[in-house]
């Protein structure tokens, strides 16, 4: 991350620091990992600490219906229902120790205020524009839009229309982009496939000085709780750090390419503690005049493989909708489909956009996840017809 300034600071940290009419700012160190990692320092008009108020807990707990997966699935995100509130329509689909992931089509923008209180947050725009309103300020959204939401942040989400649908990841450790791609200070690298331009920060508005009931929905271990506050939380005039949310598009990820088939860490985009993410976009296939472009089989011994296929036509795979997700489990060989790899030769181009998460410990399966699964995913490397595996199903 860079470091990035808004609105009105004192000179020196931890000093005295009032408005023209003399009254204080307040402020707050807003970080992650302790007082080792990166952090911003925010000044608010009002002690951001007023509870007026503490709901009960609801348990959001995902229910897994299978614990110990080694089949390969394929999750119909199309089937995914709507759900009227963001919070609500969240449908957690795979779970490990590290990592949160699902699917969630709000309709309705939140006229609450919402803090995960203990994981980074990944929203993928697959569809939908709109604003998040955060508590250092705005950033705007649409398609192919990733979000990192660093634990902690305060904000309210809005959207343009009822049509929506986010990928979205719930990280237990921070989620940062590649440290290979980065130098000792920190700067994004020549080889690195963006760059610090392509990565938008919050444009910080005016502060609202505010006294009343203001609703804070915290997210943390599993429950969400109703925090009242008796000030607004948009109350901040200005902050500096290295500490913030942002976006980037996954169009502007420029892909890596070369004479022969490129291995999927050339895709990475993020990663967290024991997972990755990685963007596959439209790029030239290799242009070795023998090459191959579908990928050779593989198995990946030690991490699960989930593919979200967000646009364009996906050439290895047969029989793939858009939204949809298929899961390799680790240690179980895959591959292209029947057909693929030869249909590939000769190809020159790939329209495809997909974003895959490698978790380095297997992803359990929840109950959500289980309402959506094709069965048929498991046997579709047979030599057959789709019919005939489907009679045999039926069976
Ligand atoms: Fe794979």
């Amino acid at each position: 991350m860079s470091y990035v300034h808004q609105g009105k600071i004192p000179p020196k940290r931890h000093t005295i620091f009032k408005s023209e009419e003399g009254n204080f700012y307040y402020e707050q160190l807003f970080g992650t990992e302790g007082f080792h990692g990166i952090s911003s320092l925010l000044y608010h008009l009002e002690r951001p600490t007023q509870i007026k108020s503490i709901g009960e807990p609801k348990d959001v707990s995902p229910k897994i219906a299978v614990a110990k997966n080694v089949t390969p699935r394929m999750f119909k995100g199309m089937n995914v229902s709507p759900e009227s509130d963001f919070l609500d329509s969240r449908k957690v689909l795979l779970v490990n120790n590290d990592l949160k992931m699902g699917l969630a089509k709000p309709q309705n923008s939140t006229e609450y205020f919402y803090k995960n209180a203990e994981c980074d947050e990944l929203l993928f725009v697959h569809e939908g524009t709109g604003i998040l309103k955060t508590f250092i300020g705005n950033l705007t959204f649409s398609k192919g839009d990733y979000l990192i939401i660093p634990r902690g942040t305060i904000y309210k989400i809005h959207f343009d229309t009822k049509e929506n649908v986010f990928f979205f990841l719930e990280s237990h450790s921070p989620i940062v982009t590649p440290k290979r791609y980065r130098n000792e200070s920190g700067q994004l690298l020549e080889h690195s496939p963006f760059c610090e331009r392509d990565i938008e920060t919050p444009i910080l508005q005016e502060p609202i000085k505010e006294k009343g009931d203001f609703l804070i929905k915290v997210k943390k271990q599993n429950q969400i709780t109703d925090f009242i506050y008796t000030t607004h939380p948009f109350d901040v005039v200005g902050w500096d750090g290295y500490f913030y949310p942002y976006k980037f598009n996954i169009k502007n990820f420029e892909p890596i390419t070369g004479r022969i088939h490129q291995p999927p860490p050339v895709h990475q985009n993020f990663e967290g503690h024991n997972f990755v993410v990685c963007s596959f976009v439209a790029r030239m296939y290799d242009y070795h005049p023998q090459s191959i472009p579908a990928p050779y089989n593989h198995s990946n011994i030690d991490s699960d493989e989930v593919l979200f296929y967000t646009e364009g036509d996906f050439m290895s795979r047969n029989h793939i909708d858009l939204m949809d997700f298929t899961l390799h489990p680790g240690g179980i060989v895959h591959g292209p489909h029947p057909g693929a790899m030869e249909r590939s030769i000769g190809k020159k181009f790939t329209d495809e956009f997909a974003v895959m998460v490698d978790p380095f410990r297997p992803f359990q399966i929840t109950e959500e996840a289980m309402k959506v699964e094709d069965p048929t995913y498991k046997i579709s490397w047979l030599d057959e017809p789709e019919n005939d595996i489907k009679d045999r199903l039926m069976e």
